[in-house]
């Protein structure tokens, strides 16, 4: 397919405090990296890179066979690095020459529901060389000095950034290529190399799970995947 998706899922999870990588912990019988998959299989038609610790690649190849189902043929399973940054850049190194599109997706937002892959693959494949769904800003904020005040910030000015994030991915390719700097996320490296980057609708269901009280509040939401 022209369309690939590059799953993160090797991260260690310090936040959250488990005794097992975060992508391994459970929501129900099954982990987070497990559900991510559902939505990322649920989505249109992808080559999926999983990217795990390198001690965890069986672990993670068996539950991207499960969740492809008979689509196995479309996963492919690497270790990650360091960073968030690093390991995306060894995802991208397994992705297939004819891809053209490439989404890069936290295993973390494990409830992140297929529309908002539709949306992201549809905003690059229409001329975006970089999307990414956002969600308004709810709370109040405040720059702050220690523990003081300094001013109120413009929420309305503001996003949160979330994933899946699309890009041409000869875009991507050339801005992995001469990163510099490490960045939170995929659109700011892109920024950084002077490319424009366009938002969609994000969705709250993509939540990122980092402490024990999203861990909770994935395991209110969750639906249980059929055997
Ligand atoms: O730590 P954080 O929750 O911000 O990580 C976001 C995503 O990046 C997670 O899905 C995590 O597994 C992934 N990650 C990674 N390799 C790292 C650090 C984070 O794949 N070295």
């Amino acid at each position: 397919p022209r369309v690939a998706v590059i799953v993160v899922a090797a991260g260690s999870g310090t936040r959250l405090g488990a005794d097992a990588p975060k992508a391994f912990v459970g929501i129900d019988a099954h982990t987070i990296l497990r559900h991510a998959l559902r939505g990322v299989f649920a989505a249109p038609q992808a080559q999926v890179v999983v990217v795990t610790p390198a001690d965890r690649v069986g672990d993670a190849t068996t539950e991207a066979h499960e969740a492809a189902g008979d689509r196995g043929d479309l996963v492919s399973v690497v270790a990650g690095g360091a960073t968030r940054q690093a390991s995306v850049a060894a995802g991208l190194s397994a992705v297939w020459p004819d891809v053209e599109i490439v989404l890069v997706h936290d295993a973390a937002r494990a409830l992140t529901p297929p529309e908002v892959f539709a949306r992201v693959i549809d905003a690059v494949a229409a001329g975006s060389d970089a999307v990414i769904p956002v969600l308004p800003v709810v709370d109040t904020l405040k720059r702050i000095d220690a523990d003081t005040v300094v001013e109120p910030v413009d929420r309305s000015v503001l996003a949160a950034a979330q994933t899946p994030q699309g890009f041409r991915r000869a875009v991507l390719d050339d801005a992995y290529r001469d990163a510099a700097a490490d960045h939170t996320d995929d659109a700011a490296l892109l920024q950084a190399a002077g490319t424009v980057v366009r938002t969609v609708p994000g969705d709250e269901r993509a939540f990122k799970i980092t402490t024990p009280a999203d861990l909770d509040r994935a395991r209110g939401l969750v639906s249980p995947i059929p055997p």
